[in-house]
């Protein structure tokens, strides 16, 4: 038996960098297909995050070479901004530290470690350094990456800066890694950069394989997308130490009641005033600095007595329906396409997010043998992983898809695409895989979903009507030759002709395309009560 003294002679601490070695599963790196694009995956998002946010458009090289068994080398050029000296360890080399994690601002990466982990995996399984060259404003910077686990720290090794004669900006890295394994499958690197193309139209993405081909997914648009505004939290998004903390981090306002309005979103000076009338025993006039846990419990519950405008919609910006219809179409091309065009919402309270679905049905749908697929994006990145628990999978599958004639939908050939955009993913894992069930996510996503569907289920019972007058059509019209006679013989005429063309005519009118007459009863209601209502947009801000 340990007893107490000796238990506590094991205790020890350990940084972030020890934790995710031990536990790199949680960032994706299980199974050798998995590893693989988790890797291209964290650099390609990287790529194209650093584009956008340098107002460039994004040309991204992935170049995947085969050294043994199971033993590739991988290199990522992008033509982004580069990472100055100064920060190129910490951001390639050190867990939980970049540009993302603290801003407010819809972009693929947000936690700071997605690189790192990568450096890691290529230490841990080849003890070769990763490479890195960076071009960024006057200098090029070459350099080895080193990691210490322990401290959770990096370093450059064989660094060389030379002058930036070439005048090029960007990153190129490149790693060896043991324990992957190129395939052409669903959840390999092809997939993964076909899908990233198809959500992102404005980047060129170039793969060459371990075979030396060369794929090209071609730029379609040739700017990028508006860049989506970086905003404050909004007043209903944040708990009390949220409000404590941006208290304290602050040093511009020496009142509470200017400092709230300059940290949190739609926090008018009239609201301000709603407020002190709501939370009488808190002085706005005091320091922040001084602001306690009890007055700032105080301040968030006075918070949801207030009403709020929604947050501003353009820190959203969604793939566009146009765009994923070209997308579809290039590659597709099915018979029926309905994409949505929904307003953003709101997720714990206060924080924007908006859903994209759209779904494709037969056409190159079934010629490519694709059946109840669900396409999964967060931001623009493609989800391939761990689809069971996530929101955008089980929203979709919760559809009564019976009510839209597609009952059988894992058996119908079907492609579901679905994009959340948002200011803040919340994936339920550290391998940003899967996006969790808050209710008013699914309830969005369900309701995206079931308005594509109306779409589609319109144009299948159409079809189905289209089959079933035409078979009438076919039936009655054996029956003319013999009706054109009977008539004849009964009326004692002798035009039979005339009297089989008139018949003929009139089954033509009858039972032409559109010509049935009774209207198709709607028995789907045209929008389910949404869960979110937005504020009404006249009020002040
Ligand atoms: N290709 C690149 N060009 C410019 N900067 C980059 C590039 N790749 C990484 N960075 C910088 O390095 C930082 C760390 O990257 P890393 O992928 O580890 O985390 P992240 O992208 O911030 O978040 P996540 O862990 O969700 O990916 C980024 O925040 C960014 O500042
Ligand atoms: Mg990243």
């Amino acid at each position: 038996m340990v007893d107490g003294k000796d238990l506590f002679s094991h205790f020890r601490e350990h940084s972030v960098a020890e934790f995710f070695k031990k536990n790199k599963q949680m960032l994706g790196f299980s199974g050798k297909v998995r590893s693989l694009t988790t890797i291209v995956h964290e650099a390609v998002s990287n790529s194209l995050d650093a584009c956008e946010e340098a107002g460039i458009v994004p040309e991204i090289k992935v170049e995947v070479k085969e050294l043994g068994e199971y033993h590739y080398s991988v290199k990522i050029e992008d033509n982004g901004s580069g990472i100055p000296k100064s920060h190129l360890g910490k951001a390639l080399g050190q867990m939980l530290a970049g540009t993302k994690f603290h801003r407010y601002v819809q972009q693929r990466g947000q936690q700071g470690i997605g690189i790192a982990a990568v450096s890691m995996y290529a230490l841990l399984t080849t003890a070769q350094h990763p490479h890195a060259i960076s071009y960024y404003k006057d200098k090029k910077i070459s350099c080895e990456i080193s990691m210490d686990f322990k401290t959770n720290k990096a370093e450059l090794l064989n660094l060389i800066e030379e002058d930036n004669k070439e005048g090029k900006h960007g990153l190129t890295y490149e790693a060896e890694f043991k324990d992957v394994e190129y395939k052409k499958s669903d959840q390999g690197i092809f997939e993964y950069l076909r899908r990233t193309a198809l959500a992102n139209p404005h980047a060129q993405i170039t793969l060459t394989e371990p075979n030396n081909e060369t794929i090209v997914f071609p730029r379609a648009i040739q700017e990028n997308p508006p860049r989506p505004k970086e905003i404050l939290p909004h007043p209903l998004g944040v708990g009390a130490h949220d409000l404590l903390d941006l208290a304290r981090a602050q040093k511009e306002n020496r009142k509470i009641s200017a400092f709230l309005q300059n940290a949190l979103a739609r926090l008018s000076a009239n609201k301000v005033s709603e407020l002190r009338e709501i939370v009488k025993d808190v002085d706005f006039d005091k320091n922040p600095a001084d602001l306690t846990w009890e007055e700032a419990e105080k301040i968030v519950q006075g918070f949801k007595q207030v009403k709020w405008i929604a947050p501003e919609t353009d820190s959203i910006v969604p793939i566009g329906k146009e765009q994923i219809e070209k997308s579809f179409m290039n590659i597709f091309n099915p018979e029926v396409l309905a994409v949505t065009e929904r307003s953003p919402k709101v997720y714990q309270g206060g924080v924007p997010f908006a859903i994209e679905a759209a779904i494709a049905f037969g056409g190159g749908i079934a010629t490519a043998g694709k059946k109840g697929e669900i396409m999964r994006f967060a931001n623009r990145v493609p989800l391939l992983f761990d689809a069971g628990g996530c929101a955008l999978t089980e929203a979709t599958k919760s559809v009564d898809w019976g009510r839209y004639n597609l009952k059988q939908f894992e058996e119908e050939p079907i492609v579901v695409l679905i994009n959340f955009v948002s200011v803040y993913v919340p994936y339920t894992g550290a391998g940003k895989q899967a996006v969790a069930q808050e209710e008013d996510i699914m309830d969005e996503i369900k309701n995206a979903v079931m308005e594509a569907a109306r779409e589609v289920q319109k144009y299948i019972s159409g079809k189905k009507k289209a089959h079933e007058i035409e078979t009438k059509r076919k039936v009655i019209s054996r029956y003319i030759e013999q009706l054109a006679s009977d008539v004849t013989d009964l009326a004692a005429a002798k035009n039979k002709n005339e009297i089989k063309k008139k018949l003929e005519k009139i089954i033509e009118e009858k039972y032409s395309q559109g010509g049935e007459g009774e209207e198709e009863k709607e028995d789907i209601p045209e929008h389910e009560e949404e869960r979110v209502k937005e504020d009404d947009e006249s009020e002040e801000e």
